[in-house]
């Protein structure tokens, strides 16, 4: 095989024999772990996907028919446009990095270890999904997040084997040893073991855990190591992908369940084949909340190093007008904390650099909100007086300030015992889960679309909504 041929990339795969020969060792690694843990069905039909063959924002992607083993999955870093200086934290004004400093070493990879786990996680979590795909265009669009996410740990492993050496090398073949789930070799971040039985806990996923994807990618991009700023920029615009089949799927399923309420002049849609908005909003529940877990500790000396040391930045560093104090060494953040001793929520304030962990988790916790209103917003379209409600941060939290109390979906502090009689007005229950798989049947026939969710307003790539995306 020529991979110098095989590999799309602007890393001058050509001119860089030590990676080459890293790769050429790992790709038939990775091809094995795709064919046993990848997608369970169609791995031998023609799917039509875009593949990422260079960085110009105007033709990065081709679209065209592929088998997924034969995917070109690349190598790409986002252009640079100029000279890059260091803009955050301690080293403010020195020149970006493009090779590991020594003393860094150890915490940037953890950072990309950590990053590249979640990528194979996740296809393996949603491999079982495409037999129960409610149209032929959502089945492509699960296999185009999946090749993607496998493309992102291609990504990773890039750098790990360029910058890494042996220790690299060996990482990279780590990710493909742990398996979601498994008791014995799990992924490294809780919520990448979760189950991913049907679509609805898959859109939640692409519109929760996806979205955290884009706000730990966006704040690697800010990083003084400019290899991982180029990768994770890349990454950035296929995860846009990933976020919109997540809204706007959890969006279709909203729309019909409204039109079969209003149809029938009933609540319970459940004769009708449609999925009751409360099993949605626990869904909705259930995702947000370990999504959340995600960010990791509100008050955080790991997360206030990485920004110290320029690795890794808040959301949109650049913007002086949302950050005025680049260095973050001035004024604290101020937010809620539970206090265990007095068993009460109590204000406080910790310093800037200890919060960017809770900086960076109330950035997308305003992103989340903005999807539920356009939720709500079709609800109001179809005559709906219910609403969707992003939970608030306090409920459900297994990691941080609010895992030592339990809370209600509103936020209020509850007990123990109180939340565990109300668990099943509050997560999924097993016959949520059964119901939602009994009525998500596969449909394959182009143009046609299961009885619980809407068609999508358009297709992929100016194509009909009737046209063979999967060819079966
Ligand atoms: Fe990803
Ligand atoms: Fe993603």
């Amino acid at each position: 095989m020529d991979y110098k041929e095989l590999i799309p990339n602007n890393v001058n795969l050509k001119e860089n024999p030590k990676l080459l020969r890293a790769l050429e060792r790992w790709h038939p690694r990775f091809l094995e772990w795709w064919r046993d843990q990848g997608p369970v069905a169609h791995q031998e039909n023609e799917i039509y996907l875009r593949t990422a063959v260079s960085v110009d924002s105007s033709g990065w992607a081709v679209y065209d028919y592929v088998r997924m083993p034969e995917y070109r999955w690349g190598i790409f870093l986002a252009p640079v446009k100029s000279e890059r200086s260091i803009h955050f934290g301690d080293y403010i004004g020195d020149g970006c990095w493009e090779d590991v400093p020594g003393e860094h070493r150890n915490e940037l990879k953890r950072l990309i270890v950590t990053q590249g786990d979640t990528e194979p996680g996740s296809v393996e979590q949603q491999r079982r999904l495409a037999l129960s795909a409610p149209s032929n265009y959502d089945m492509r669009n699960l296999f185009q997040v999946n090749v993607e996410e496998a493309r992102h740990l291609w990504a990773m492993v890039y750098l790990l084997h360029s910058y890494f050496g042996k220790d690299g090398r060996d990482e990279a073949e780590e990710m493909l040893e742990r398996r979601s789930g498994d008791p014995d070799t799990p992924r490294l971040l809780s919520t990448f073991n979760d189950p991913i039985d049907d679509w609805l806990d898959f859109f939640c996923f692409a519109t929760y855990t996806d979205r955290d994807g884009k706000y730990q990618l966006g704040s690697l991009a800010e990083s003084a190591f400019t290899p991982l700023s180029r990768t994770t920029r890349f990454m950035l615009t296929e995860e846009a992908h990933h976020l919109f089949v997540g809204e706007t799927g959890l969006a279709r399923t909203i729309r019909r369940t409204a039109q079969l309420m209003k149809e029938n002049e009933s609540e319970d849609v459940r004769p009708y084949g449609g999925i009751p908005l409360d099993i949605i909003q626990r869904y909705i529940n259930y995702w947000y909340s370990v999504s959340l877990d995600l960010f990791g500790n509100e008050d955080s000396s790991n997360a206030a190093n990485y920004f110290a040391h320029g690795l890794k930045g808040r959301f949109n560093e650049a913007n002086r007008k949302l950050y005025p104090d680049a260095a973050a060494r001035e004024g604290n953040y101020h937010y809620t904390v539970f206090d265990e001793d007095r068993g009460q929520l109590m204000e406080r304030d910790i310093p800037m650099r200890r919060a960017m962990n809770a900086i960076l988790r109330d950035a997308y916790i305003e992103d989340c909100e903005r999807a539920v209103a356009r939720w709500n917003k079709i609800l109001e379209q179809e005559d709906c007086r219910l609403r969707i409600q992003l939970p608030s941060v306090r409920f459900h939290r297994e990691v941080g300030t609010f895992g030592r109390a339990s809370f209600d979906p509103n936020g209020n502090l509850i007990t123990k015992d109180e939340f565990e009689a109300r668990r099943a007005d509050f997560l999924p229950t097993r016959a949520d889960r059964e119901y939602v798989k009994s009525v998500q049947f596969l449909v394959t026939d182009p143009g046609k679309f299961a009885n619980w969710i809407s068609p999508p307003q358009h297709g992929i790539h100016g194509r009909p909504l009737d046209f063979e995306y999967v060819r079966l």
